[in-house]
């Protein structure tokens, strides 16, 4: 029998590469879409053996070029997404909500088997934040243009490649005093990026249609203790100071004129929010898939490198022994 054909749009990033891997070794042939094939392409392309992976260089707004591939998939995944807005249309409104409301028409249009959506944990609350609102609009055009379609609503998505611990790790590493936004009291519940690509899998194997499912981890922390994580992990100790609100606001405005900021004054309306399950949709742990993966643990194989002396601060090169 012919592999399914997946057709996935933000493949090149962090929950991306993970999946193409699990998707390929479990028989499925990936098509990748990306903006950049020389940026991107070798990355992708060492995700999966040859045969298993097609990459294919595309604007996201180009209709024509993009329905083309829709003639030959069976699967749509979205995972396109963005923390904070540029110029040139890269805004909330064009990424979370015109496109993927573009990708379900498509869907329906060449009747494709399954629509994957990553969406994220708690749009329903955080009603002043433009991300959140853009996602739960997005959300709204994909269920009302494909009903075929699995929304996935993922807590804080964790892994060596991501831009969550690792970016932590550095800037504790290099910052004697470490700001808490909220005191530090925000809940999450961070997924280990393998346990959410599992969700994505099971999904499309086991026909899992029209749902909106809640992906988290383990277990909840708050912000503060993910920070006392790392801290024991990098072997530092820093100090966490609660930032008043206003403070806050005033070093988000100043951040978020930077290319690349750490912080925008609407990822800090996001962060007022626990990020943790509603209670009103299913979860991964109720489809079946409960997460395996523990913070702690998770990070310790790969926070080694923040530590002093690297690779041989592990307890594998104890030299002292
Ligand atoms: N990571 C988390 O903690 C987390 C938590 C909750 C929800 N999510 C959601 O999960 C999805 C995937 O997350 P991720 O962490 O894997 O994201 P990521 O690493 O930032 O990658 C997203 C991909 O989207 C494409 N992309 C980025 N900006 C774009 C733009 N302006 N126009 C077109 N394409 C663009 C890029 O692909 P190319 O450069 O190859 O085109 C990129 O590889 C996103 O929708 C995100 O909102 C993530």
């Amino acid at each position: 029998m012919k592999a399914k054909n997946c057709l996935i749009f933000g493949g090149s990033g962090q929950i991306g590469s993970n999946l193409i891997r699990k998707l390929a070794k479990n028989n499925l042939r990936v098509t990748v879409v990306t903006r950049n094939i020389h940026q991107k392409g070798l990355r992708i392309k060492t995700q999966a053996n040859a045969g298993f992976i097609d990459i294919q260089e595309s604007k996201i707004f180009d209709e024509k070029k993009i329905e083309k591939l829709f003639s030959t998939a069976d699967y749509c995944i979205n995972l396109i997404g963005i923390l904070y807005e540029k110029k040139n249309g890269n805004t909330f409104k064009n990424i979370h909500t015109v496109f993927p409301t573009l990708l379900a028409k498509l869907c329906k249009k060449h009747n494709l088997k399954h629509f994957v959506h990553v969406s994220a944990l708690g749009i329903n609350e955080a009603v002043d934040s433009k991300y959140a609102i853009s996602k739960l609009k997005g959300e709204k055009g994909i269920l009302s243009n494909f009903s075929k379609t699995t929304i996935l609503r993922p807590s804080i998505v964790f892994s060596n490649s991501d831009n969550f611990s690792t970016q932590f790790m550095t800037l504790l590493n290099r910052l004697p005093i470490f700001p808490l936004y909220y005191g530090g009291k925000t809940k999450f519940m961070p997924i280990h990026c393998s346990d959410l690509t599992d969700v994505i899998h099971h999904v499309l194997q086991n026909d899992i249609q029209s749902q909106i499912i809640e992906c988290v981890g383990p277990e909840i922390l708050s912000f503060k203790e993910i920070l006392e994580t790392l801290l024991h992990l990098i072997g530092k100790n820093r100090i966490l100071v609660p930032m008043p609100l206003v403070l806050a606001n005033l070093s988000a405005k100043f951040f978020q004129l930077l290319p690349n900021p750490l912080l925008t004054e609407d990822q800090l309306r996001l962060l007022k929010y626990d990020n943790i399950t509603s209670g009103k949709y299913k979860t991964n742990k109720e489809i079946g898939l409960p997460s395996k993966l523990f913070f702690k643990d998770e990070v310790k194989k790969y926070s080694y490198m923040w530590r002093d002396g690297g690779q041989f601060s592990t307890e594998k090169y104890d030299l002292n022994d």
